[in-house]
């Protein structure tokens, strides 16, 4: 292969590995500082490398106050549509930094300085923008805790960040229900040992909160009692926010993301990956409080001086699956982001795009994928109806913004699909082996990228830098271990197969079957349990439990099958999506007792596997074959 683009990409790759504080340093300039850094990357502590040093800026500055200053303070920043109420609202830069400071001013009166904590539990809405920006402004760290998840997750975050605010919405809303947050943030906080100071509560029509708790205060009344804050200016490594993610025990790691580098590789992202100028109008279709959220929803647009949407609904039954593209049609949609499980639902009630035909998608210049692994067939799909490039990218928590991709703003390469393409500029990714050595072409091994990670990266875990280490940079010295499984073919072109850890992607959310085992362990039932994914062809993958219950239990199986689905339900949320559990007599085991759960779930997923050679009892996994083959797998589809 060697396009045009090929080449461009291949020296802006070589450039960024061979120079990277030259290539960084230069694509810096692209953000307003107080002070410019003094160094572009200081390598004294590896693997804590730390991007601008002396460095001194504020990212709500750079994503609002600039744009005001600069021309673009009538230009819409934020659209918020909501398909669960029909709502529509737009905000200007000029009228989101207002609300922004006065907010920012609401933390402030309430005790938040720079370096505090801020949970913000919040669904798809401005204020969630708002809140995020906030924080950002006072140099508070801000931790988004998604609506999905129970009340004890919401805990163990409470008590591992120990925030001094939460800001709280009255309610979310799913297809068919509401979702009262407050009852779930009041359980949260007595089930933690660390109590907030302050409990900042938006009220929504569709549900009041009673705002019952001493430290309760409400959004409205405490925004007419605020004055505007100005930004504070904050050191380049200083954190911005925390987001925790799965890890393969069920305390999530808490992943922290600088300001400077952070700021530099998300404003160089939006036009170098996604080809979006300023004044065009970006959708990434997730949830705030997902890191996707995060990027592409609030910071990198908004640094970019694009228009952002904010779409509180499901590509599919609110109210239907034309959502996206009437989207599209309305605010003139020149980039859509969105996972590839919401296609696949998509696809489902429309399989042959009569209704996306039906809609005037003229703006619609690129359609991004990440999230999970983008099947060919759905890909394909949806490039015959749209016509557009349609670009896969991979990326994850820890990274903060695309590792690999087809950056279609250097110039696209051709597309394969099932590949996210190659390493974008200032990430050196590569395929090595169980002893750290390259794969050759095709080889499968496990996808690792060399140190110093690119701008951007996290910095280290929220108090476990240990953690980190082990997590992350012990398996293969030099370099991060990524948790991914795949290739790379002759082209240079990444093939993302699976992960190397109990973690799986359940419709484009990452979870961890650790978290769900523990859940079930607790059931005074069980005496050994194991948590697998397996195929599912709307969600990518979906949990399966397997219990092998203790000598002289008399229940029932339904209702210990049952009992096992709501406790995860409980316990960990409804995202989860933990529905199944077979009951088994054992578990099938390595000699030294790690229960082979790759195995397992090969053999749920019909595919070929080899026999582990350190397997305890080999008739094991025949009687799972069989306990699989009862419930449609392991080939036992019904049609
Ligand atoms: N608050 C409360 N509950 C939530 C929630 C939230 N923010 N988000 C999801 N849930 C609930 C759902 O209502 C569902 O509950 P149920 O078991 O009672 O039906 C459960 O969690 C599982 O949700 P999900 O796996 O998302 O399934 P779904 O059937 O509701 O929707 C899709 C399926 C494909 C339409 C949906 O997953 C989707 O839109 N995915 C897009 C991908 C995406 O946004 N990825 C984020 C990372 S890029
Ligand atoms: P998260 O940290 O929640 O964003 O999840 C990241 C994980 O999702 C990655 O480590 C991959 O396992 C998976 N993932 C994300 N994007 C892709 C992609 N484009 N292709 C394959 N897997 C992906």
């Amino acid at each position: 292969m060697n396009t045009y683009a090929d080449d461009v990409v291949s020296r802006m790759h070589q450039s960024a590995i061979e120079d990277p504080e030259a290539w960084w340093a230069e694509n810096a300039r692209q953000i307003d500082w107080y002070t410019e850094p003094s160094q572009i990357l200081d390598r004294s502590n590896p693997p804590f490398y730390r991007w601008f040093r002396g460095g001194v800026l504020n990212t709500c500055y750079n994503a609002l106050d600039r744009h005001v200053s600069g021309g673009r303070a009538d230009q819409v920043a934020l659209i918020y549509d909501s398909a669960m109420t029909g709502e529509q609202r737009s905000y200007t830069y000029r009228q989101l930094l207002d609300e922004v400071a006065l907010f920012a001013g609401v933390l402030a009166r309430n005790g938040v300085q720079k370096g505090d904590r801020v949970i913000v539990y919040m669904p798809n809405i401005p204020e969630a923008v708002v809140a995020m920006l906030a924080c950002a402004r006072l140099g508070a760290i801000h931790s988004m805790v998604f609506g999905g998840f129970a009340a004890n997750e919401l805990s163990t975050r409470i008590d591992h960040c120990t925030p001094r605010v939460i800001v709280a919405a009255s309610c979310g809303l799913e297809p068919g229900r509401t979702i009262p947050y407050k009852p779930m943030l009041n359980e949260a906080i007595d089930l933690s040992t660390h109590k907030p100071d302050r409990v900042i509560i938006f009220q929504r029509d569709q549900l009041h909160a009673d705002l019952d708790k001493p430290h309760d205060r409400d959004w409205v009344a405490e925004m007419k009692a605020a004055s505007p804050h100005d930004c504070v200016p904050v050191e380049s490594e200083h954190p911005l926010y925390i987001a925790y993610t799965s890890g393969s025990t069920g305390a999530p790691k808490g992943v922290i993301r600088d300001n400077g580098g952070h700021a530099v590789a998300l404003k160089w992202s939006m036009k170098a990956v996604f080809d979006t100028d300023p004044g065009e109008v970006f959708f990434a279709a997730s949830d705030v409080g997902w890191v996707l959220g995060h990027c592409y929803i609030v910071y990198a647009p908004l640094m970019h001086g694009a228009t952002s949407v904010l779409f509180e609904g499901k590509p599919v039954g609110t109210p239907d699956s034309s959502t996206y593209w009437r989207m599209v049609e309305q605010h003139g949609i020149v980039t859509l982001f969105t996972a590839p499980t919401a296609l696949r639902a998509i696809k489902r009630e429309d399989p042959d795009g009569s209704i996306l035909r039906s809609r005037d998608l003229s703006s619609l210049r690129t359609l991004f994928l990440a999230g999970e692994r983008a099947d060919p067939n759905t890909i394909e799909w949806i490039t015959d109806l749209l016509d557009i490039p349609v670009i896969d990218n991979w990326w994850q928590t820890e990274a903060g913004w695309p590792m690999v991709a087809n950056c279609k703003g250097l110039g696209l390469m051709p597309i394969k699909p099932g590949s996210p393409t190659r390493p974008v500029p200032g990430w050196d990714v590569r395929v090595v082996d169980e002893n750290g050595q390259e794969t050759e072409p095709d080889q499968m091994g496990a996808i690792v990228v060399r140190l110093p990670m690119a701008p951007g990266a996290a910095l280290s875990l929220w108090n476990a830098d240990q953690r980190y280490i082990d997590s992350y940079m012990t398996a293969f010295p030099g370099y991060y271990n990524t948790g991914d499984a795949g290739y790379r073919d002759k082209d240079g072109y990444f093939y993302v197969m699976s992960r190397t850890d109990d973690i799986i992607n359940v419709a484009g959310h990452r979870l961890s079957t650790g978290a769900m085992e523990e859940v079930l362990s607790a059931h005074p039932a069980v005496a050994e349990c194991a948590v697998i994914g397996v195929a599912d062809d709307l969600k990518g993958q979906k949990p399966l439990g397997f219990v092998c219950l203790k000598a002289g239990t008399t229940a029932r199986y339904e209702d210990i099958i049952e009992e096992c689905a709501r406790m995860v339900r409980h316990h960990i949320g409804p995202v989860a999506a933990y529905r199944e559990t077979i009951v088994v007599e054992r578990l099938p085991k390595t000699r030294s007792g790690k229960i082979l759960r790759g195995t397992m779930q090969k053999i749920a997923d019909n595919q070929e596997f080899r026999m582990p050679a350190t397997i305890d009892d080999p008739a094991i996994l025949e009687e799972i074959a069989v306990a699989l083959k009862e419930v449609g797998l392991a080939g036992n589809r019904p049609d």
